[in-house]
């Protein structure tokens, strides 16, 4: 996969915003074709899990959401196909019900998305990107529109990841560390205020606004999000069968579907095997854990005599400069990330092992904050001081609550132009389907 070159600088002239915007917008496609060509047509149509919607759902509704967006938003046109809007309106049709719904069929669905993006191409082209109104405003809603597909590529990703039969998609292994060994397990954040989200971001998206003084007492956080191997102990130490280390909502969850392993393991005899885009391996034991609830991280963290971080704690660990005292962009500075920094793009298909990327720590050393794999945190997801729902209230506004946990920093599925310091995520504490994992934290 080739990456978007991330997110704008605050500084950049309109031709540089207008590169930006054609550059991302052109590589969400190549991954959207990817993700869409990789299976037959049947495939396409089918329902994988009653989690997620067929692909051919996305497709059409990663067209349907830049025809709302660029064509109708921005440029004023016409409705091109008035009727599908309900269709794949993600408000109206929960994703079991979708396959029974009278979607485009594959090849409808790639032309319609084909003929929308020419004509938000030559929208691009026309519209002036700065000093209009607050939708392109440094090119907002080309990037939005970027980071939607992107989203959405990753959701498919999630359902090659839950569909069976044998391997279509394939990458290189990500780096091996070369310093594992003399890592720290933890480091101390020393306790201070912070500047928490941003105001000057261009493509940032609403709930990551406004910037904000937080002031975070000081904790230890792990340098590596927490490994199989690791979670590994916690399951042979009984953690699956023993209550104390679970929250209430957590337990009923074991209970219920009779979980003893992250998603995706089995075990075969003696050995935890895991099954990954269609393909069987032994779990490997210094690979950070992938597919685990927020329940499920909660507990490992209390038998380990931890906690999740807030997330205030892991923002303040992934951009805090000491030296300077500014917030960054990412733990290692400001500039785009880049295939020595982080695992992102889905350039390759699994998280790298824990102590990989020595170049994208931060100063006082934590690593893989970014990419990889998303970062549970403790913290329900709500509105910074000051937010305001911008474009749509149905992005952010109305997941707002205690129902949502926040996880932070991406996965190896998440594309540059979707991931920043200062980005949020978040899903209900029972979902692990998702490329989620998580760090430990302690008070000092
Ligand atoms: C931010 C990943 C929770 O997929 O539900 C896609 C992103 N919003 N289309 C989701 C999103 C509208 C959203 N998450
Ligand atoms: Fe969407």
């Amino acid at each position: 996969m080739t990456e978007s070159p991330a997110t704008p600088t605050p500084e950049l002239d309109t031709e540089a915003l207008r590169q930006r915007a054609l550059a991302a917008l052109l590589t969400a496609r190549e991954r959207t074709t990817l993700l869409t060509d990789s299976v037959d047509d049947h495939e396409l149509a089918a329902q994988h899990s009653p989690l997620m919607s067929p692909l051919v759902w996305d497709l059409a509704h990663i067209g349907n959401q830049e025809e709302l967006w660029l064509l109708r938003g921005v440029a004023g046109r016409e409705a091109i196909r008035p009727e599908i809007d309900g269709l794949y309106d993600a408000f109206e049709h929960p994703r079991a019900s979708r396959p029974s719904l009278p979607l485009l069929p594959p090849a409808e669905a790639r032309s319609y998305a084909a003929e929308v993006r020419g004509r938000a191409l030559d929208v691009l082209e026309s519209t002036a990107l700065i000093g209009d109104r607050p939708l392109v405003e440094a090119g907002f809603a080309f990037g939005m529109i970027a980071q939607h597909e992107q989203q959405h590529d990753e959701t498919m990703l999630i359902t090659h990841q839950l569909r069976s039969g044998p391997a279509v998609l394939t990458a290189p292994e990500p780096p091996r560390p070369t310093d594992a060994a003399s890592l720290p397990a933890e480091v101390m954040v020393p306790g201070g205020p912070f500047t928490m989200g941003t105001s000057t971001e261009p493509w940032a998206l609403d709930n990551e606004r406004p910037a904000h003084v937080r002031e975070v007492p000081g904790f230890f956080i792990d340098t590596a999000p927490v490994t199989c191997g690791a979670y590994e102990r916690f399951i042979e130490d009984g953690g699956y069968t023993d209550q104390r280390w679970w929250a209430p909502e957590g337990w009923a969850m074991v209970r219920e579907h009779r979980l003893t392993a992250p998603q995706f393991w089995h075990r075969d005899g003696g050995q935890w095997l895991r099954r990954r885009f269609g393909v069987t391996e032994p779990v490997p034991a210094d690979e950070p854990v992938l597919h685990v609830s927020w329940y499920e991280a909660d507990a490992y963290a209390r038998w380990a005599g931890r906690r999740l971080p807030t997330e205030a704690e892991w923002e303040k660990a992934a951009r805090d400069d000491p030296a300077s005292g500014r917030s960054r962009r990412y733990p290692w500075g400001d500039e785009d990330p880049s295939p020595e920094r982080a695992n992102l793009g889905q350039r390759h298909l699994r998280p790298a092992p824990a102590g990989a990327y020595p170049a994208g720590r931060s100063p006082l050393g934590v690593g893989q904050l970014i990419g990889d794999v998303w970062e549970w945190t403790s913290s329900d997801f709500l509105p910074y001081p000051g937010f305001s729902a911008f474009p749509y209230r149905e992005y952010s506004e109305v997941f707002f609550g205690p129902a949502h946990k926040v996880l932070r920093g991406g996965s190896f599925a998440v594309d540059t132009v979707a991931c920043r310091g200062t980005f949020r995520n978040w899903d209900l504490p029972v979902r692990r389907q998702i490329f989620s994992g998580f760090r430990t934290a302690r008070d000092i």
